[in-house]
């Protein structure tokens, strides 16, 4: 990642007055995040993930390239246990055995997957949600930016499978995934 997509980024943001949306992966499994604990957000954009995490009692960190995108979260998380800060993840490290749910939606980087098994917590969630290359119809063009089939699986084999969808139509993939204890 470079400056240039930060200012992408910043501009696709600053252009739009989206409402911050959770992770459909997230929605559809609210019953496995534990009752309290630490989160990650990672590339949380306007921070939907963050939100929802942070009013089912979690205590999260919401991580984005753009401070466009965290200045409009900070507005939002009044009140809330959300810490917004400005990452780029290409160059920051994560801590290890660290965070009890961690979720990225529609931002994929395959080579942090063993960083990403690291942060997370004995017991700790993976919640992962983006596109996949069944089909091109929408979502990045760049198809580095797009899982293959089973990715997901393939990239987080360490982590036990709790939730998994890959469906051609939806053209994403979706995966709940937990790290053993030791
Ligand atoms: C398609 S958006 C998804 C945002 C959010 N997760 C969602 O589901 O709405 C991708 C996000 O990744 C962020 N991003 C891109 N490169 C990044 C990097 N190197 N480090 C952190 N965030 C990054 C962008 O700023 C953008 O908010």
């Amino acid at each position: 990642m470079t400056n240039t997509d930060q200012d992408k980024w910043n501009a696709r943001y600053q252009a739009v007055d989206k409402q911050a949306h959770a992770a459909q992966v997230l929605i559809d499994n609210l019953h496995l995040l534990p009752a309290s604990g630490t989160a990650l957000d990672l590339a949380c954009g306007l921070g939907g993930n963050a939100l929802l995490l942070a009013k089912q009692g979690l205590s999260v960190e919401a991580w984005d390239i753009s401070p466009v995108a965290i200045a409009k979260l900070k507005q939002q998380a009044t009140g809330l246990s959300i810490h917004a800060n400005v990452v780029n993840i290409t160059t920051a490290s994560l801590p290890k055995n660290h965070f009890d749910v961690i979720v990225i939606s529609y931002f994929l980087e395959h080579s942090l997957a063993p960083a990403l098994i690291e942060a997370l917590q004995p017991n700790g969630l993976l919640f992962y949600q983006t596109f996949n290359q069944n089909q091109l119809d929408h979502g990045p063009t760049n198809p580095v930016w797009r899982l293959q089939t089973n990715e997901l699986l393939r990239l987080f084999s360490p982590l036990v499978v709790r939730y998994y969808r890959e469906e051609s139509l939806a053209n994403e993939a979706l995966l709940v995934a937990q790290k053993k204890m030791p």
